[in-house]
């Protein structure tokens, strides 16, 4: 069977999974049918397929017609045999049993085509041992989607041992149709890529509480290792019964040296599981957060280093190779960079602006790619250090601003930093801000923006200040503080109407709307516009010629240029307005609705 041969998919289980892998199969135009043993369970998935539909037409990732289209593809099924009788896809998503994936699969091989691919969804089972109860093993495979299936990227082709080459080069082409990214696992291998290095870590980190606490520990992993949250934030999420059990089927099956840690074992047997059971490594009373001086004295080594030698076991085994498991590690534990990526940087702190010269030039990458290169406070004063001490550097002859990865530039303020601020903290804000970027605007030597992806509020901003504008053709520009009830408050109130015209600014400023690369370039908001393929190279050539130019001309250029009489006037205004709107409950609901994923409803003022 080869992917072009594929027409219909039939999905066994319609609980989170399925009717996510049944959503995603429809959305890239295949037939579906799913199938469950309930009428109830057909549908709460069918209900959870169009919610998720409709916000996609919400978000405008989707038309209303792209959506019936999908909609009309799905069919649900209390019968089996309709459901796989003429599919030449058939993926189940069924609980994680042995006896009852055999049960199944023992029926399905009966009635499904002689030559469907068969495909489990299994995130803990051997594929080869779910494979024992059908004729042709061969084309029994693992295709592991991650949770939420139709916003998770990876996809773990998973073979067994007796899966053929054929199989799993069509099931990885249709990952690839299905618009997911594949990696291929060679090796029928416990937890496969994803939850291997993943749990083990989460293990690793457990060892480490007769010397520091769980908040030092994930206080230091999310605020200097640069994950998204700490290990035990994150086992309290996935549910300490969950990473019990797949521990203990690493422990059989590896070695003892996988065997669950006696606090993680201890918690499992308190039934205490983590956020489902509202206790864990953390009480769920409150949403719990950890601050970054809370890491002081933790060194992230200490669990960066067992995390990249788990990884190397894993390619030492043959399971994967480098790149996939760098891959499967990104995509599918959301976190920025690759084990492998890790080691070649070192293993250390992330910083969260990095700084870089070369050439003539320096480079300050806003590396936050997990927030979208989100602005903190902190941040905004590495950026103004780094300015200053290149102001001063007469081998620096040109700054260039980038984004680390290739979604954002920078998607605004960090929001989170936002919820326990009064008028004073607003102020404090929107005045460092200014103070920051207005450092961009001073010093001698030409800025640039080279801008890939979202560039949104205070990243949008930052641009404003920059002398020069490059940007990717899928650069989006927008001020969107409006939807949080907010103003712009690092100078967009003032810079963007200056240097695109009322007209588009007010509309940009006043509704959030957002315009894409080429319609920025037309207001004048970027100067160049480069296909997203030619990019560095197009922004290198730029920033060398500038680098070539007469630094004292252009220093007396940019002096005469930018020299504004008005502008401090008008950012003090902005920092009034900015700081003003903390006694009002409008930001309240702009940003409690930002956070729980709805829409604001405004009131009257
Ligand atoms: N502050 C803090 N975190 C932010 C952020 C911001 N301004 N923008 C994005 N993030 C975080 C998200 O919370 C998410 O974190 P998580 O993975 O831990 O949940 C991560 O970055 C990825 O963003 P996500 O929203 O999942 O991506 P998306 O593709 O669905 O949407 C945007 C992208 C840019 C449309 C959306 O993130 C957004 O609207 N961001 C806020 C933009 C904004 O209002 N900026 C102005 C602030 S004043």
């Amino acid at each position: 069977m080869n992917a072009d041969q594929v027409r219909k998919v039939a999905v066994l289980g319609a609980g989170v999974m399925g009717h996510g892998i049944g959503q995603v199969a429809a959305v890239a135009g295949y037939s579906v049918a799913i199938r469950d043993i309930k009428q109830e369970f057909l549908d709460n998935g069918e209900a959870g397929i169009k919610r998720s539909l409709s916000r996609s037409v919400e978000r405008g990732r989707m038309s209303q017609e792209e959506m019936e289209a999908a909609l009309s593809k799905i069919t649900f099924t209390l019968d089996l045999a309709e459901a796989v009788s003429d599919a030449q896809l058939v993926i189940e998503a069924i609980p994680e049993r042995m006896d009852i994936k055999h049960l199944v699969w023992k029926e399905v091989a009966e009635k499904a085509p002689k030559d469907a691919i068969l495909a489990s969804n299994t995130s803990s089972l051997s594929i080869t041992k779910i494979a024992e109860v059908v004729p042709s093993p061969e084309r029994f495979i693992g295709m592991h989607f991650f949770n939420p299936a139709v916003i998770m990227k990876l996809v773990e082709v998973n073979q067994g041992d007796k899966t053929s080459q054929e199989t799993i080069d069509t099931v990885i082409e249709l990952a690839k149709r299905m618009g997911k990214i594949p990696v291929w696992v060679k090796k029928d291998a416990p937890g496969f890529i994803v939850n291997r290095v993943l749990v083990t870590y989460l293990n690793d980190a457990a060892k480490l509480l007769d010397k520091y606490t769980v908040e030092q520990i994930d206080a230091a992993m999310q605020h200097k290792a640069g994950m998204p949250l700490g290990p035990f934030m994150l086992s309290d999420l996935i549910g300490l019964d969950i990473v019990y059990h797949i521990l203990k089927v690493f422990e059989a099956e590896i070695g003892s040296g996988y065997a669950p840690h006696s606090k993680i074992t201890e918690l499992f047997e308190a039934k205490k599981l983590g956020r489902k059971t509202k206790e864990g490594f953390y009480n769920y009373v409150e949403r719990p957060a950890v601050t970054e001086d809370q890491a002081k004295g933790f060194d992230v080594k200490l669990l960066l280093e067992p995390f990249v030698a788990e990884a190397e076991k894993v390619v030492a085994e043959g399971i994967a190779s480098e790149e996939d498991v760098d891959t499967a590690m990104k995509l599918g534990a959301n976190i920025p960079k690759g084990p492998f990526e890790m080691k070649k940087a070192g293993l250390g702190e992330e910083k969260p602006v990095l700084t870089d010269t070369k050439d003539g030039v320096l480079t300050i990458t806003l590396n936050r790619p997990g927030k979208l290169n989100s602005m903190t406070l902190e941040m905004l004063e590495m950026i103004g250090k780094a300015l200053e001490k290149a102001g001063k550097n007469k081998s620096i002859r040109c700054i260039l601003f980038k984004g680390a990865g290739d979604r954002a530039f920078c998607a605004g303020a960090d929001i989170t930093q936002f919820p326990d601020l009064n008028p004073a903290g607003g102020r404090k804000v929107s005045e460092t801000g200014h103070r920051i970027y207005k450092k961009i605007m001073e010093t001698p030597k030409p800025v640039v923006a080279a801008i890939q992806g979202y560039c949104l509020g205070g990243g949008n901003e930052l641009i404003q200040f920059c002398d020069f504008r490059l940007a990717s053709e899928k650069a989006r520009f927008s001020q969107p503080e409006v939807t949080l009830g907010l103003i712009p408050g690092w100078g967009g109130t003032y810079m963007l109407p200056k240097l695109i015209g009322k007209t588009l600014a007010v509309e940009m400023i006043m509704t959030g709307r957002r315009i894409n690369a080429e319609e920025a370039k037309a207001a004048g908001l970027v100067n160049e516009v480069y296909p997203v393929g030619e990019f560095d190279a197009k922004v290198d050539e730029y920033v060398k010629n500038l680098v070539a130019g007469p630094p004292i001309a252009l220093a007396s250029m940019k002096k005469l240029i930018h020299s504004d009489a008005e502008m401090d006037a008008a950012l003090r205004a902005e920092a009034d307005a900015f700081s003003a709107l903390w006694n009002h409950d409008e930001l309240k609901e702009g940003i409690d609705a930002f956070n729980t994923r709805r829409k604001p409803e405004f009131k009257d003022a």
